[in-house]
């Protein structure tokens, strides 16, 4: 192969020279690695990728230079993949226009084709608003995907809310003559997305899976005016909304009915904990949280009133403490506020506090202005309805219907009497029974409603009430210093806590292993909502009659959530935190500068963001710093992401970079080259390291560990092409089971006999006479 014409046809001869002077010629070309094209002076990041992708997508058929053998184990012989494209769990949206055909009769074409883009637009905007992403158009039909570029924790309810909004939307559609209607299909699903197809397409990101084709048929099997979403969809979307359940249809294409539901409304259900998360799980620990929100209760009750703040990550149990509190006060006399802040209407004012007013006064959709406005009459518990009920029935848009004057205000004089009129309900209520407050998901709270908790938190300090305020830690409020402000982080669960809560929620659904439960107990760090999904994966999948095991994979429920804590670092920071999920739960600095692929200013830069965001812990500064993985969890995801191609090319960077710069490693860890080889498709080099590993095990008298590793050098053993060091490798590796198995099992084993049986066999395929001799001596004890 020209190593220049090569070159030349990337458009970057400029190194010709550097390669020429380094003697790389076509055989070694398939070898390089980021660091040898470092090395050579490719000094931009850009190159250096222009360059590895081109030797990862050789066609593997082109024969190499080298000999067989461990020389021509590299990233060239792997399958060709585009670094650009990832797997990922997204929520594919398909919709279409109903009746095209007959429109398309009946209008010109020229209309025809206003209509349509009208409908486009109209689709397209609502899409917008939720964060979604056009991907395609064709004809009538629109594909968007919720989860791709960026993901979101609710990726799933963007996409029923968008699917609601495009029937809506195009249901307002001016085209003159009649309305027109769209269907919509969605599913959730596992698949791989990006520039698939190569240069220049960038703009149409394609996804392969069968995801996007479950939306579609599904959304040709919907109504006029419906969305229809897959069961995937629908169990992650809980009770947020109202379901027509469909039953299993037929798909084409798919094997097997799918269950199917048809959506029809956003729920009444206005709390995100209970619409999600309603699961009967009996609590766990938390007593001395418990045991302080009752104390502070107490303090208020006297006229003290007091704030109790409650700030931890995603999924640590705050909705929950504040719920089991307020269970604890069932049967005491108190009235309860609850406030919801949503994601969805982060601008939109005063949203938790209209929907509070709303639910108290109990507005029914077909509700008349007048019934309203009687509503909100009986609701309103001030010293001054004549002044606060026009304020709060402006606040929820509901006319006033001539018995009131209308009000005169400017906007910000409206504002601040809006607030005194909200000040005094809140008084006015806590003057009759104590007052519980719970304010949940302040970090989503628009910027009005935040001005008016300043004004509450002050407020309440003088009244019987206990204000429970949930956030998680993206969120600073300023009211810390308060003398009625208390602060509690919530910390995760320890060890026998989550023990308890996964034997909970086992119950008697089926029984786990304890190896299971402690494999549980491990990857979930002590977060209960880690904790709870992955051990309901764990069991379906027992259900299903599959060995249940922990590590298979990250559940579904928890992959957007997950997946959009690394999205929201950007494209380096994500890229960087697969690296290092690739080298495992912890790693160095060191090793990570050389397997990356950016630059090391962006390395670092990448790690920042990684450490800041608390996805990883940081001990010392590079180059000595090392770094973990704060949750086996975010590992995972960013693992999964990876495709095969480059995933085994990463692997296969980290075992030489280990290989060539870690020799302690190397010396006293081999098992670690081996899994990194053998991940990295080298399965010659792999095969050579669990010897190593096994030899050493059993040399510290390790013997299970040893076992271990012989037995997947063993499962190696058919991935190697070359005939005799099969045969060699293998009987090495007999042999030495044989021997552990021995110690181990005891001589006679069925295990022992075994090993020494097919030792001998191997002996006398390849005539190795010493071997054979040892392997006797093994046979004879
Ligand atoms: N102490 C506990 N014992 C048993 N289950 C718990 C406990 N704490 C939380 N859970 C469960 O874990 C899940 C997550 O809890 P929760 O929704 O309260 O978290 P959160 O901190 O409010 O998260 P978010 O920031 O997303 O609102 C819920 O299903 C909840 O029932
Ligand atoms: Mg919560």
């Amino acid at each position: 192969m020209d190593v220049i014409a090569w070159l030349r046809g990337l458009g970057l001869e400029r190194y010709a020279s550097a390669f020429r002077d380094n003697d790389i010629d076509g055989g070694l070309l398939r070898q390089l690695t980021a660091e040898d094209l470092r090395e050579l002076g490719v000094a931009s990041v850009g190159h250096r990728r222009r360059l590895l992708d081109a030797i990862a997508s050789f066609d593997a058929s082109t024969p190499a230079a080298d000999p067989p053998g461990r020389a021509a184990e590299t990233i060239a012989t792997l399958a060709p993949a585009r670094a650009d494209a990832e797997r990922r769990q997204l929520t594919v949206m398909f919709c279409d226009l109903v009746g095209s055909t007959e429109l398309s009769a009946r209008l010109d074409p020229e209309d025809l084709r206003e209509v349509i883009a009208e409908y486009h637009r109209a689709v397209a905007d609502v899409v917008r608003s939720l964060d979604g992403f056009v991907a395609k158009y064709m004809g009538d039909g629109v594909l968007i995907y919720f989860g791709y570029p960026r993901a979101h924790e609710d990726d799933a309810e963007r996409a029923v809310r968008a699917g609601l909004g495009v029937i809506d939307a195009v249901g307002r559609l001016d085209v003159g003559s009649g309305k027109l209607q769209a269907r919509v299909g969605i599913a959730t699903g596992l698949v791989v997305v990006g520039d698939l197809i190569g240069e220049g397409s960038a703009q149409e990101q394609s996804i392969v899976g069968e995801t996007p084709n479950l939306a579609a048929r599904l959304q040709s099997r919907a109504e006029p005016n419906a969305v229809v979403i897959a069961a995937g969809t629908r169990r992650l979307v809980g009770d947020l909304f109202e379901y027509r359940d469909l039953g299993a249809v037929a798909v084409k294409g798919i094997a097997g009915p799918v269950p199917a539901s048809q959506v029809l409304r956003p729920s009444a259900v206005a709390s995100r904990f209970e619409a999600l998360r309603s699961g009967e799980t009996p609590l766990v620990g938390r007593d001395e949280e418990l045991e302080l929100l009752r104390r502070r209760w107490d303090q208020a009750k006297t006229g003290a009133g007091r704030v109790v703040l409650i700030s931890a990550e995603p999924g640590i149990g705050k909705s929950r403490l504040a719920e089991a509190f307020r269970e604890s006060l069932e049967g005491e006399p108190h009235t309860r506020l609850r406030y919801f802040c949503s994601v969805h209407h982060q601008d939109s004012a005063l949203f938790p506090i209209i929907s509070q007013l709303e639910r108290a006064a109990g507005f029914a959709g077909d509700d008349s202005p007048e019934a309203k406005l009687d509503k909100l009459q009986a609701l309103v518990s001030t010293t001054d309805p004549a002044t606060d009920v026009p304020l709060l029935a402006e606040l929820l848009s509901v006319p006033l219907d001539g018995r009131y004057p209308a009000l005169d205000l400017t906007p910000q004089r409206k504002k601040e009497k809006t607030f005194e009129a909200l000040l005094r309900q809140l008084a006015g209520l806590a003057e009759r029974q104590p007052v519980l407050m719970i304010y949940e998901d302040l970090h989503w709270a628009d910027p009005t409603s935040r001005e008016l908790m300043d004004l509450t938190v002050e407020h309440v300090a003088r009244l019987p009430a206990l204000l429970i305020a949930t956030f998680r830690p993206e969120f600073q409020p300023h009211w810390t210093g308060q003398p009625h402000v208390t602060t509690l982080s919530l910390r995760r669960l320890g060890r026998d806590e989550s023990d308890e809560l996964v034997r909970g929620i086992i119950g008697n659904v089926g029984a786990l292993s304890s190896e299971v439960i402690d494999e549980i107990v491990e990857r979930t760090d002590g977060v209960p909502l880690f904790l709870e999904e992955v051990t309901k994966a764990v069991l379906e999948t027992a259900a299903l009659g599959a060995i249940p095991a922990a590590s298979a994979t990250v559940p579904a429920t928890l992959h957007a959530s997950l997946m959009a804590r690394l999205d929201r670092l950007g494209p380096m920071a994500k890229e960087v935190a697969q690296v290092g999920a690739a080298i495992g739960r912890d790693f160095s600095y060191e090793l990570l500068a050389a397997v990356a692929q950016p630059a090391e200013a962006e390395v670092r830069d990448a790690l920042g963001r990684l450490a800041n965001a608390g996805l990883v812990f940081q001990r010392g500064m590079p180059p000595n710093a090392t770094f973990l993985f704060k949750h086996a969890l975010v590992q995972d995801t960013a693992y999964s992401m990876l495709l095969r191609g480059p995933r085994q090319a990463l692997h296969a960077r980290i075992a030489e970079a280990l290989e060539q710069r870690f020799p302690t490693v190397v010396e006293m860890q081999p098992e670690i080259l081996a899994h990194h080889f053998a991940q990295g498709a080298m399965p010659i080099a792999a095969v050579d390291y669990w010897i190593k590993a096994g030899d050493l095990a059993r040399r510290r008298s390790a013997y299970a560990e040893a076992t271990a590793h012989l037995v997947k050098g063993l499962e190696l053993i058919p991935a190697l092409s070359d005939l005799k060091a099969r045969t060699a490798k293998e009987l090495t590796i007999q042999t030495a089971l044989g021997q552990l198995y021995m110690a181990t099992k005891g001589y006679g084993s069925a295990e022992a006999e075994a090993a020494y049986a097919r030792a001998s066999d191997l002996c006398e395929q390849i005539d190795d006479r010493d071997q054979f001799m040892r392997v006797l001596i093994g046979l004879r004890g």
